[in-house]
């Protein structure tokens, strides 16, 4: 068992608080599970955790947290000591709605990130409860019905660098990155589990620090992804790739842009890695222009959007 179990839940921010919360509602599905100060605390029906979602409302968008829970209390005094080691650390704090003690550190490119444990355990009020004992929720099949938090995808500065932070000093398995002609490192596809990517970093196209490219929420079947790309459409939601497949972690995606200007995805798919010791693989620049897995391309602001705005962008 690797010593963070999981990511989630995450911190968003968003300069559209009340149009932000009905995309989550209404078209993604979610549930507010608890509201605090200015912000709203989201949960999917598959959600173990009280909330995978923290949004809060500010000037400006992007990634304001990313919570990541260890494996034991012994697990997260082992990581908090080799990120203190790096200089990285912030330091201990009270927590949130939801969870217990929490270690406040950066990553080398800037972004905050919260290790905890102790965690309150999802339990539905009667209009949500489910049928079968082992859901924590009552499916309720509104919007695109995520189940659950998926993966993060961060941009930065230096790829490699951060990836080196996140595979020593937090134990991730790099599963699979992008070297360009020059050597550089573009992107690196992380995991703490046998899922193909939890934590993704690519390069931030303006060489800014501590931004976010998108948050993924996972649906059980490419149906629903197809389903929620219809949802998006009819309640004007910015498509920003339509449905189709990756070439790296093979994931079945669907991406838009919540009315805060965060990008969102919808996703299925991809494969599960149960080698244990698994080769890194490496993706050359020639095969990245081949495409996606089926060979569109992928457009310009894909590569080049983040949150929040890079000024005079
Ligand atoms: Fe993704």
């Amino acid at each position: 068992m690797m010593d963070i179990a999981h990511l989630g839940p995450a911190e968003l921010l968003t300069p559209a608080f009340d149009e932000s919360l009905r995309f989550f509602v209404d078209v993604m599905g979610m549930e507010v599970e608890a509201q605090q100060g200015g912000s709203a605390y989201l949960r999917a029906w598959g959600d173990y955790q009280r909330h995978s979602l923290k949004l809060t409302a500010s000037e400006t968008s992007g990634l304001a947290v990313l919570g990541l829970r260890a494996s034991s209390p012994e697990a997260l005094e082992r990581r908090v000591a080799l990120v203190e080691a790096t200089g990285l650390g912030a330091g201990w704090h009270d927590g949130d709605v939801g969870r217990g003690p929490s270690y406040r550190f950066r990553d080398p490119d800037g972004h905050a990130f919260d290790l905890y444990y102790e965690t309150e355990r999802y339990s539905p009020p009667e209009h949500l409860r489910p049928s079968l004992k082992n859901q924590p929720q009552r499916y309720t099949g509104r919007g695109c019905a995520v189940k659950r938090l998926d993966h993060c995808n961060v941009l930065a500065e230096d790829v490699r660098a951060n990836r080196m932070f996140a595979t020593e000093a937090l134990g991730y398995r790099l599963y699979e990155r992008i070297e360009l002609d020059d050597g550089t490192e573009a992107g690196a596809w992380m995991s703490v589990t046998i899922a193909a990517h939890e934590l993704i970093y690519t390069a931030d196209a303006y060489g800014a620090r501590g931004r976010l490219h998108h948050l993924a929420f996972w649906v059980d079947t490419r149906e629903e992804c197809l389903r929620a790309a219809d949802i998006f459409l009819d309640n004007d939601v910015h498509i920003e790739a339509a449905p189709s497949k990756h070439a790296i972690a093979q994931g079945f995606f669907l991406y838009g842009y919540e009315p805060g200007g965060n990008r969102i995805e919808v996703t299925t798919g991809g494969y599960l890695q149960y080698d244990p010791d698994p080769v890194t693989v490496v993706w050359t620049e020639e095969e990245r222009r081949l495409g996606q897995a089926w060979r569109v391309k992928t457009v310009e602001t894909f590569h080049t959007y983040g949150t929040p705005p890079v000024a005079g962008t």
